[in-house]
């Protein structure tokens, strides 16, 4: 059969790596692709949001299949656009993506079906939300509603900030019409962790867990990005939280949806805090992570196609999800400067080392090629990532991978899954 993936990064890189492996598939095109997919794909030129392009592309070249990787295109909904055209296709429509589309929709499902989440309120006005301000507890949360590129969420410690950040978000429109809404919400404390899950409308079958260290910096530090390194599984993540998760936030977050009349039929992402008074959701995405994705699915031992299909068709209680029982650490590599200012166009050397090493990928995240080279083409560039028989050794071997890639300004965090070592 014949794929289509949409998107540009690491994620989708990953992906079209991991669907190459299907035996059901022949041939794999990626719009608009990077340098990496090309690789495994055939790369076409149409951006993921010309939706009218994309399903005319996918008529045309009998595809079989499209996997939609981004959030905005879901969220926009193309899937809507690709199945009145009779075109088979993966991922939520759009009334299904506003779970990752409107915090404040994904916040009154949470409250109407009782899945655990930090209390909040939602404001359309910003005098209102002024007001609520001045009797909240801080540090507070403050969430523009729509999408913003992840970077739409200010945790503010004293009361100026968080009315700096009213204004930022509803009055200034820092991020668009995203702020045309916003949620206020309590700050939780606890670790992190990431579950991505495939959903057929009714079955939900989670993948395994992992985690993202967002900030910029070592230890933590810095300012917030689309992610630096991802480990899996997490060791906080244990049997008794994936109970409690598949009881009271998975399966009721399917079934909320259905009943709301917006069947989720994709990929659910659950951001998690493991708090002291258990888990809770602290936002629901509707794709996979990135660069979750560059861990999970070098360790998911299923065929991905025939997951898909089923989600699709709605027969994931037939499937078999298998997981290797091992550990994967993903290491970003990223242009010095990132997330504010970095420079492209560096030539990348060492990508050939990779090649037939097995429990060795590097994805490609932002590359172009350029004069017959690779070179950086963002601020992300590459994720490498390893496996190996448990986090330790993995991050031992991501780390020893990461050397032997260069560019001129090469920057990544040291401390990939190391966290690991307070489990
Ligand atoms: P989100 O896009 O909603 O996942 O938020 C981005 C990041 O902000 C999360 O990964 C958390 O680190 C942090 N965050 C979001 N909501 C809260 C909250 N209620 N309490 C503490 N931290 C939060
Ligand atoms: N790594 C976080 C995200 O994909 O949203």
């Amino acid at each position: 059969m014949k794929v289509l993936i949409i998107g540009s990064g690491g994620r989708e890189h990953a992906i079209a790596w991991k669907v190459a492996q299907s035996p059901s598939v022949d041939k794999i095109y990626c719009a608009p692709g990077n340098a990496g997919i090309a690789e495994y794909a055939e790369c076409v030129a149409i951006g993921a949001m010309e939706f009218d392009r994309l399903a005319a592309f996918a008529k045309e070249n009998q595809i079989d299949l499209t996997v939609v990787g981004m959030d905005d295109p879901l969220v926009g909904g193309i899937v809507d656009v690709f199945e009145a055209q009779g075109l088979r296709v993966f991922g939520p429509r759009k009334n299904a993506a506003i779970l990752e589309g409107s915090k404040a929709f994904s916040k009154d499902l949470m409250k109407k079906y009782g899945i655990p989440t930090a209390a909040y309120e939602s404001f359309t006005d910003a005098d209102e939300a002024l007001r609520y301000l001045e009797k909240a507890k801080l540090p507070i949360v403050l969430k523009a509603d729509g999408l913003a590129l992840g970077k739409g969420v200010l945790i503010c410690n004293t009361l100026e900030e968080a009315k700096a950040g009213v204004k930022e978000i509803m009055l200034d429109k820092k991020f668009g019409s995203a702020g045309n809404c916003m949620v206020i919400e309590e700050f939780m404390t606890g670790r992190e962790v990431s579950v991505l899950s495939y959903v057929d409308g009714k079955t939900i079958k989670p993948m395994t867990s992992a985690q993202d260290h967002k900030r910029a910096g070592d230890g933590d530090t810095g300012l917030n990005t689309g992610g630096m390194g991802t480990f899996s599984p997490s060791p906080f993540y244990t049997k008794e939280i994936d109970e409690f998760c598949r009881k009271h936030i998975y399966q009721p977050t399917v079934d909320a949806m259905a009943a709301e009349g917006r069947p989720f039929k994709g990929i659910i992402f659950f951001g998690l805090m493991l708090t002291e008074d258990g888990p809770k959701v602290l936002e629901y995405n509707a794709r996979f992570g990135d660069p979750e994705a560059q861990v999970v699915l070098p360790r998911m031992k299923t065929d991905i196609v025939e997951v898909f299909e089923a989600c699709i068709d709605g027969t994931l209680d037939q499937v078999d999800l298998e997981f290797a029982d091992n550990a994967a650490v993903c290491v970003v590599l990223a242009s010095d400067g990132y997330p504010v200012h970095y420079e492209k166009g560096m030539k990348i050397e060492g990508l050939d080392a990779f090649r037939g090493k097995d429990g060795y990928y590097v994805f490609h995240a932002g590359t172009a090629k350029k004069d017959g080279n690779i070179v950086t083409n963002g601020g992300r560039v590459l994720g490498v990532t390893a496996t190996g028989s448990d986090l330790k050794a993995a991050c031992a071997n991501a780390y020893e991978a990461v050397e032997w890639i260069s560019f001129a300004n090469k920057y990544y965090r040291h401390d990939i899954g190391k966290a690991i070592d307070e489990a």
